[in-house]
């Protein structure tokens, strides 16, 4: 069967080589799925540059979403069958309850777990989520990470928000774009930055209360402040790092920061007297457990929420649809269909 591996780290877009592996075989407790669709996040990009802060090995077969079919299961294994329409979990030894050491021991597409961009792989059966009928496998890739990091931070890890709260999101990448969905879904207003004018129009028209161009708009904080009548927003999702200091003065006393990422680098400093100036609770975010999943896609087939998907690349253009992710043009996810 074709798999791609990541043949030279560092490289970026390239780093990917598409090659001949063995045939997975079930072993006790797995499943082999014929992976349809895989999805890409920027923590591919990270782990292509030689960026990513977790191990990385090279020939590790990369991507951390993918959608299939169950094509046969090993011993022991009651949560699937043949047949089944599936989705992977992002760290699948995470089953359910807070995050612990051991949960997110496996590093999936990256160093001591095979990824998802091969034509079938074998998987731990308890970390494999059903499809909802109402979603294509193509949709369906998208969800294990970004998906799953803005779920947890506004419905798992956050007190409910009342209706009408506002949240605060930071591009329109994969993570911001479902916790803009999600958000919408549960009768938040939502407020976004985006560093691209035509953007700026396509987040006005999906019905996003404000949307700021950060490029044009560097005081953007500012903005944010004036239009929630001077408080700030209830709850931010943090996804850029060197905006820290931005979000929490955009973010109301007693709101929530949700430290999810850092697109701009992880070098920013934070004064403590910010943080106490803010009186916001910043709390990383660190995707979700298997349970976290199933609980997610079960609200978005409650309201046939679907996700964005900008551009599905054939099998072999993986490194094309890399290169796209690195040039920042998508809106919502990049899908590359197997
Ligand atoms: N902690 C976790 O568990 C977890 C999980 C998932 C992701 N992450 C992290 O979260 C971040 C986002 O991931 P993703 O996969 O959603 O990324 P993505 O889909 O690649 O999103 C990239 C987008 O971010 C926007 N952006 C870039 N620089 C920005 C800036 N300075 N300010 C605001 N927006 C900026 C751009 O949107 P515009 O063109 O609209 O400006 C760009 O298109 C990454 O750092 C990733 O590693 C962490």
């Amino acid at each position: 069967m074709k798999a791609y591996i990541l043949s030279e780290p560092g490289k970026g877009p390239g780093a990917w080589e598409m090659v001949d592996r063995p045939e997975p075989v079930p072993g006790p407790g797995e499943a082999v799925v014929a992976v349809r669709a895989a999805s890409l996040n920027y923590r591919d990009l990270m782990i292509a540059r030689g960026q990513y802060f977790r191990g990385v090995r090279a020939g590790v077969i990369p991507l951390s979403d993918g959608a299939g079919e169950v094509l046969s299961v090993g011993g022991m294994v009651s949560k699937v069958q043949p047949g089944d329409r599936v989705m992977n979990a992002f760290f699948p030894s995470w089953e359910s309850g807070p995050i612990y050491p051991g949960a997110i021991r496996l590093n999936l597409g990256a160093g001591n777990l095979d990824g998802m961009l091969a034509e079938r792989v074998a998987f731990p059966a308890s970390a494999l989520v059903r499809i909802p009928d109402y979603l294509s496998y193509e949709e369906a890739a998208t969800l294990p990470c970004a998906a799953v990091t803005a779920w947890n931070a506004l419905f798992e890890s956050s007190p409910p928000l009342a209706t009408g709260s506002t949240i605060l999101t930071l591009g329109t990448g994969g993570v911001s774009m479902f916790a803009f969905q999600f958000a919408k879904a549960s009768g938040l207003r939502v407020i976004g930055t985006t560093g691209s004018a035509a953007k700026l129009e396509r987040m006005r028209a999906l019905g996003f209360v404000h949307a700021i161009n950060y490029r044009m708009v560097l005081e953007w904080q500012e903005e944010v402040r004036r239009v929630t009548a001077g408080l700030g927003v209830d709850h931010a999702i943090e996804v850029a790092g060197g905006t820290l200091p931005r979000t929490l003065r955009a973010t109301r006393l007693g709101g929530i920061v949700s430290f999810i990422g850092g697109l701009t680098g992880f070098s920013q400093q934070v004064s403590l007297e910010l943080l106490l100036q803010a009186g916001a609770r910043l709390q990383p975010i660190v995707v979700g457990s298997v349970a976290m999943f199933e609980n997610m896609t079960r609200a978005m087939e409650a309201h046939q929420i679907r996700p964005m998907v900008d551009e599905i690349f054939s099998f072999g253009l993986a490194n094309q649809a890399l290169a796209k992710l690195e040039s920042g043009a998508h809106f919502g996810k990049i899908v590359i269909r197997v």
